[in-house]
C-alpha cells in the first residue's frame, strides 16, 4: 500500500504577520509517495534535480517530521519516502514546509489516522525547524490544513482558519535564487521599537477585520510590514521597483513572501492579478535572473 500526497506551497507572513499568518497556494507544491517498509528505517530517495537536499532522515525535514510523529506514537515503523519537488528550496514559498507537511499527512494515513490534521502541524513544525533553525508554523499550518491560517499562539499551538473574501487573488514572483530561511532570520534585530510595534499591531488587526468583512481597501492598507520587510528587502533583487510597479498596476499590497526571495501581491479579482503578473514580468525581464510567476486564488 502506498499513499500519494500533494503538499502545497504557501505564502507566509502575509506582510504584517511575521510568523503568525500564512496561506496555501493553489497548484504549486511537492508530490510525495510514501509506503511502509519492514526495516524500521526511514529511507528518503534522492530528490530529482536537487542534489544538495539531504537524504539522511535526521537532516531531511520530511525525515525529522516523520520521526517526531513516530516518537510521539511510540512506533518504530519504517517508511520509504519519495519526493518530487516542484518548488526550489530557499524560495520563500514554503518548500521545506511542503515536504514536512506532506510527509506527516501521508504517514498518518498509512498508520490509520491516529492524529488529527491539527496535531500533525506540530510534527511538521519540528521537521521544518531543521531548515529554518527556529520553530514557526506559518508555512506548515497552511501546507497541512490548506487555506488561510492564523497562528494565534505557539505554546500551546493555536491555529485559527480564516475565510478570505471570495475575490482575493495572489500573485507571486519567484526569482530563481536561494535565500536560506535560517540566514534570513539571523539578520533580524530582536528588538522592536514600541512605536513600530504599535503600527504593526494596528495592521494585523486591520488585516483580520478586512479579511472577515471582505473590505479589500482595508486589507490593502493593513498589509504593510514595518518591522521585517525593511530589514530583509536588501536580499531581494529589484524589490523597491517591483513593489512600486505592482502598486501602480492595482495591487492591494505587496511584500516579501516568507523569508524571500519570492515577493507576493494581493489583488481584488483575477483580472487585476493578471495585470500585476504582467507588471512583475516587465520589471524582471530587464534583469539577467530566471524567475517564475504564479497567479492563484487565496
Ligand atoms: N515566518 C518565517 C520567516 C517564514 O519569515 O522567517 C519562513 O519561510
Amino acid at each position: 500500500e502506498e499513499v500519494k500526497v500533494f503538499a502545497p506551497g504557501s505564502v507566509s507572513n502575509v506582510g504584517c504577520g511575521f510568523d503568525i499568518l500564512g496561506f496555501a497556494i493553489d497548484g504549486i507544491g511537492d508530490e510525495m509517495i510514501l509506503k511502509k517498509n519492514d526495516e524500521k528505517k526511514i529511507r528518503i530517495s534522492p530528490v530529482n534535480g536537487y542534489e544538495n537536499l539531504p537524504t539522511d532522515p535526521k537532516k531531511n525535514v520530511a525525515g525529522v517530521a516523520i520521526q517526531a510523529l513516530l516518537d510521539d506514537l511510540g512506533s518504530d515503523q519504517g517508511f520509504d519516502v519519495e519526493i518530487v519537488k516542484n518548488i526550489k528550496p530557499g524560495s520563500g514559498i514554503g518548500s521545506s514546509a511542503a515536504s514536512a507537511a506532506g510527509a506527516v499527512v501521508a504517514v498518518n494515513e498509512l498508520l490509520g489516522s491516529p492524529y488529527s490534521r491539527l496535531q500533525l502541524v506540530d510534527f511538521a513544525m519540528i521537521g521544518e525547524e531543521v531548515a529554518s533553525g527556529d520553530i514557526h508554523a506559518d508555512n506548515v499550518a497552511p501546507a497541512t490544513l490548506g487555506g488561510f491560517c492564523l497562528i494565534r499562539g505557539y505554546n500551546p499551538l493555536d491555529v485559527i482558519h480564516i475565510n478570505p473574501p471570495k475575490d482575493l487573488w495572489c500573485v507571486v514572483i519567484h526569482p530563481q535564487i536561494e535565500i536560506k530561511t535560517k540566514e534570513s532570520r539571523e539578520l533580524l534585530s530582536p528588538e522592536i521599537p514600541l512605536k513600530k510595534a504599535i503600527r504593526q499591531w494596528g495592521n494585523v488587526a486591520g488585516l483580520m477585520s478586512g479579511l472577515y468583512t471582505s473590505n479589500y481597501e482595508l486589507i490593502g492598507r493593513s498589509l504593510e510590514d514595518h518591522i521585517v520587510e525593511p530589514q530583509r528587502k536588501v536580499l531581494i533583487p529589484e524589490f523597491d521597483e517591483l513593489k512600486l510597479s505592482v502598486m501602480e498596476a492595482g495591487a492591494l499590497g505587496c511584500s516579501i513572501s516568507g523569508s524571500g526571495p519570492s515577493v507576493f501581491a494581493l489583488a481584488n479579482g483575477k483580472e487585476t492579478a493578471d495585470v500585476i503578473a504582467g507588471a512583475m514580468d516587465t520589471v524582471f525581464r530587464r534583469t539577467e535572473l530566471d524567475y517564475k510567476i504564479y497567479v492563484s486564488k487565496v
